[in-house]
This record gives structure tokens, C-alpha cells and sequence, in this order.
């Protein structure tokens, strides 16, 4: 190949942008070729036509198990059925286009593969904002329902299925999440059984019907004007996500369920029980004080009770909860405050108070913040 200096190089580059700028940029080039091609550009929303989710359900079960795995077996049976309905462009899509998402994304656990493929259909089908409820349905659908259905273990049983690698009824379990890790391996533990038994690809392979089945379900209605939004984001979630959300920290993005990773105490108190012999309830003064940026504050309690300490600005307004309702033993014990809010900025100098609360106990300190 003949070599190309630094210089010529731009040189070349510049004149091909202007051969780009000539014919009114990228997206004209794209249209031209295609016509030159003879073929036509069909707009988005591809067309849909009503399906039949039981046809759907055992084709994506048979696509499963030839090669095309969940995510291609998913989205493959649909298009495959929307090609026969309607032809053109869908005869057109390789549904290998979606084989990525096998294992949640080729053995990584995220997604479930099968909600990748049945979300990119009807991504296909609607438009940006018709697709995020129907997308939310399909995963919250998935999140709370024993999987497989019941209705796959019948398919199953009565001999429906084209493939019959395993025809008995299936262990099914509740997986709380769309990861592909989660669900598999809840699966896996609740079954007894590897990932590499036939009984866990039977299972993904009726997993990858149900959600097939459901996305025509959904899509039939959809289209029908019947479709009605039934999932709600988790209480838990919903008080999380009161902080963590928009409206004050704005830090978290995911509509999963919080505490089936972070558990029930994801904040927990940062108080250490320092000695277990204490003969009196008390708080302590802060030290050091005056203080930036943090300050330690000791207390003691003689029996065991629920304790609250809590951090109050001059106006009396709560701002930090550092003990909350904790049941503790006898003892002194120490906490930390790092001179944060709820919020976790940085409250401004001045005056403070530390309050301490218990069944049988009541005491304010006053602190002093000086930057
Ligand atoms: C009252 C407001 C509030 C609520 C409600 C809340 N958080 Fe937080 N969360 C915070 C603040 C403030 C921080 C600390 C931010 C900082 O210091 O940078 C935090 C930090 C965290 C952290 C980081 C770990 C840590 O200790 O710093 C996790 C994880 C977390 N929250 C999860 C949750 C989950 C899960 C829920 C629901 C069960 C929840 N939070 C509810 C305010 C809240
Ligand atoms: C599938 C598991 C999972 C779910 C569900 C989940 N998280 Fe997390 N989250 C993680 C992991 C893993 C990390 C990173 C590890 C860490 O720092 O703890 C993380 C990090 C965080 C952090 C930053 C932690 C830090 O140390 O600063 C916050 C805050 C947080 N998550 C809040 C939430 C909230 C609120 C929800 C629910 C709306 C939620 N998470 C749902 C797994 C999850």
C-alpha cells in the first residue's frame, strides 16, 4: 500500500468532506444508496398486524433450542411471524441481529436476554414514547410472576413444544428482577440444578416463549386500543428513590427494586459501642468543639432502650438523623458528625444542636462549626 503522508492524508480527508457537504450531508447519502440499491426505505414504526401468542410461544421455544438462544429466539419468532402476516420490510431483518443478548449479553447476567429481544420488537412497532410503558409492563410482568408460567410447564406437558429435550413440568420461581443473572441463578438454586442442565435450558427456552407470547400479547392490545398499564414501581423503591430521585440527590438511576441489592439498612448508623459498663444516661459534650470538618459525640445509656440521635439547625429544623430508633444494649457509645445534611452537602458555620432521645431519656448539646 502505498504510503500516505500526515499532510496528504488531510489533504485527501478535506476533499472527501466536501464530496460529503456537496450531496447534503449523511443522511441523503444513506437514502441514495439505498435508492441505487432499487430496494425502498420503510419509516419508523414498522407495521404490526395481530398475532397469535401461542403460535409465537412455541416458535420462540424452537428457535431457543437451534442455535438462536433467548434474546434471538424472543425477537426471531416475532419477526419470523410478522414476515409471514406482512412480508416486506420484515422478511428483510436477520433476527440474528439480537444474538448478543444471549446470557443477559453474551454470558454477562445483565439483561434478561428475552426481555432484550421482546423490548427491541416493540421499539420496532411504536413510537419512543407508546414503547416505555409497554416496556415497563413487560419487565415489572416479568419481575413479579412465577417463570416459567404455568402456562408453558402445559405447553410442555401435553407434548406441544417442537423440540422435546425435557416435557415435564418445571420448578418456577419469582425472580424480583430483570437481570439475567438474578433470575437464572435464583432459578438455579430454587430448582437444584446447574446451569448447564438440560432442566435450566428448558427453562430459559420456555422463559423465551413466555416473554415472545407476551410481547404479542401486549402488542395486540396495544394496537387493539385495549392496552392498560397495570405495573407500580415498588413501595421500597418509591421511598428510596423519595431522596435518591430527581427531586433531592438525583444520583440514582434504575427502576429496580433497591433492597434486593442494597438490603433493608443500606444507611447504616455509624455508631460503635466504645465500653459495655455504663451506670447513667447520658450526652456528652461534641469534641473536639468548635469543629470542621467533623465532630465526635459520646453518650451513654444503663439499660437497653431504642435511641435516636438526631443533628438540629438554630431554626430547631431536623437535618441529619445519626442514630435512628436503634435498640441498644448498656454501654457508651460513640458517633460521628461529618458536618453533612440529609441531602449529604455541606451544612454552612455556625450553631448546632445534637439531640439525644431514648424511651427514658432526653438531652441537647450545643455545637459549634467554624470554617
Ligand atoms: C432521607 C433521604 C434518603 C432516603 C429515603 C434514602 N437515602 Fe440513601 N442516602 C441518602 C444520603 C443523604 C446518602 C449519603 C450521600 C452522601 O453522603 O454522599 C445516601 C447514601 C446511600 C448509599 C451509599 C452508601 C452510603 O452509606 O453512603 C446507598 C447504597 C443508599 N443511600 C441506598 C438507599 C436505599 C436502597 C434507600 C431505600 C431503601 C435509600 N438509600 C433511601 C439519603 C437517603
Ligand atoms: C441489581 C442490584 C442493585 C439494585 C437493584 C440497586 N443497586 Fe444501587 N448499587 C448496586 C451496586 C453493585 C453498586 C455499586 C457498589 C457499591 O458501591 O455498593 C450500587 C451503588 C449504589 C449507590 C452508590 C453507593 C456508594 O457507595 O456511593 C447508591 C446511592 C445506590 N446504589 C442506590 C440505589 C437505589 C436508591 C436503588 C433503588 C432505586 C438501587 N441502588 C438499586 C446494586 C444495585
Amino acid at each position: 500500500m502505498e504510503k500516505l503522508s500526515r499532510k496528504d492524508f488531510l489533504s485527501n480527508a478535506s476533499k472527501a468532506a466536501v464530496g460529503l457537504a456537496a450531496v447534503g450531508g449523511l443522511s441523503s447519502i444513506i437514502t441514495t444508496a439505498s435508492l441505487k440499491a432499487g430496494s425502498k426505505v420503510t419509516p419508523w414504526p414498522w407495521p404490526y398486524t395481530q398475532l397469535d401468542p401461542e403460535a409465537v410461544r412455541i416458535q420462540a421455544h424452537y428457535l431457543y433450542w437451534n442455535d438462536k438462544d433467548c434474546a434471538s429466539g424472543t425477537f426471531g419468532a416475532l419477526v419470523q411471524a410478522l414476515a409471514t402476516a406482512i412480508g416486506d420490510p420484515w422478511t428483510n431483518l436477520p433476527i440474528e441481529t439480537m444474538l448478543f443478548g444471549r446470557g443477559g449479553g453474551a454470558g454477562w447476567g445483565t439483561l434478561c436476554g428475552c426481555l432484550n429481544g421482546g423490548a427491541a420488537i416493540i421499539s420496532l412497532v411504536t413510537t419512543k414514547s407508546q414503547s416505555t410503558p409497554l416496556i415497563t409492563e413487560l419487565w415489572g410482568w416479568y419481575n413479579s410472576t412465577m417463570l416459567p408460567t404455568d402456562q408453558a410447564n402445559q405447553v410442555a406437558v401435553s407434548g406441544q413444544y417442537l423440540v422435546h429435550n425435557y416435557d415435564q413440568a418445571l420448578p418456577q420461581n419469582i425472580s424480583g428482577s430483570p437481570l439475567c443473572h438474578i433470575s437464572v441463578t435464583e432459578w438455579c438454586v430454587h430448582a437444584q440444578k446447574k446451569v448447564s442442565d438440560v432442566e435450566r435450558k428448558e427453562r430459559c427456552a420456555r422463559v423465551t416463549g413466555d416473554i415472545a407470547a407476551k410481547v404479542a400479547e401486549l402488542l395486540n392490545a396495544h394496537f387493539a386500543g385495549t392496552f392498560v398499564p397495570t405495573y407500580v414501581d415498588p413501595a421500597t423503591l418509591t421511598a428510596c428513590m423519595g431522596c435518591h430521585g430527581s427531586a433531592v440527590l438525583n444520583n440514582v438511576m434504575t427502576k429496580m427494586e433497591c433492597t434486593q441489592c442494597h438490603g433493608d439498612n443500606p444507611h447504616p448508623n455509624s455508631v460503635e459501642r466504645i465500653d459495655p459498663v455504663a451506670n447513667s444516661f447520658e450526652l456528652y459534650q461534641n469534641y473536639p468543639n468548635p469543629f470542621n470538618p467533623s465532630t465526635k459525640i459520646r453518650y451513654s445509656i444503663s439499660k437497653q432502650e431504642k435511641v435516636t440521635v438526631g443533628i438540629y439547625d438554630i431554626q430547631g429544623s431536623l437535618i441529619k438523623v445519626l442514630v435512628d430508633h436503634e435498640l441498644q444494649s448498656p454501654g457508651v457509645y460513640e458517633t460521628v458528625w461529618d458536618g453533612t445534611d440529609f441531602t449529604g452537602a455541606k451544612v454552612s458555620s455556625g450553631i448546632y444542636f445534637s439531640r439525644l432521645e431514648s424511651d427514658s431519656f432526653m438531652k441537647t448539646i450545643k455545637m459549634t462549626l467554624v470554617k
